[in-house]
């Protein structure tokens, strides 16, 4: 499936971003296990360690929404210092509700750079199973 509607809800969102601190403005978007696309931009705060990102954003707009499982994410940024990648705490929060190996594609608004699973991303993480929880499979 094309990631391409995928990225445009991630580029508009990222318009949308709240980042007068860093000026580093970040769209995400995942799409649920009803096709369904959610998107978030990152939140800052005068208080820094208050900041939220944009994959926490989108997170909370799926949950809300029902979605429980995310098929396939875009992170998106300025790429002219970097790749934009997701940190590792974002990195953990998508790995509560995407598989191991689903897409997620790095973005500039000019298009997808690069695409890599969460289980590249995050090798030999941590999960709900570990808890003895039902894992996102
Ligand atoms: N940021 C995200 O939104 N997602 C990430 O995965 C990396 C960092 C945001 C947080 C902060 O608003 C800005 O980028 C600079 O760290």
């Amino acid at each position: 499936m094309s990631a391409d509607d995928l990225f445009a809800a991630a580029l508009a969102v990222r318009e949308r971003a709240y980042a007068p601190y860093s000026q580093y403005l970040v769209g995400a978007a995942l799409r649920d296990e009803q096709g369904r696309i959610h998107a978030g931009a990152n939140v800052e705060n005068a208080a820094y360690p208050q900041s939220q990102c944009a994959e926490a954003s989108a997170i909370g707009v799926m949950i809300a929404a029902g979605g429980r499982k995310i098929t396939e994410v875009v992170v998106i940024a300025d790429g002219s210092l970097g790749i934009p990648t997701p940190c590792g705490a974002c990195r953990q929060r998508l790995r509560e509700f995407t598989t191991l190996d689903a897409p997620v594609h790095l973005a500039v608004p000019a298009g997808v750079i690069r695409t890599m699973t969460l289980g590249e991303l995050l090798p030999l993480s941590f999960g709900p199973e570990h808890l003895g929880k039902e894992a996102v499979r």
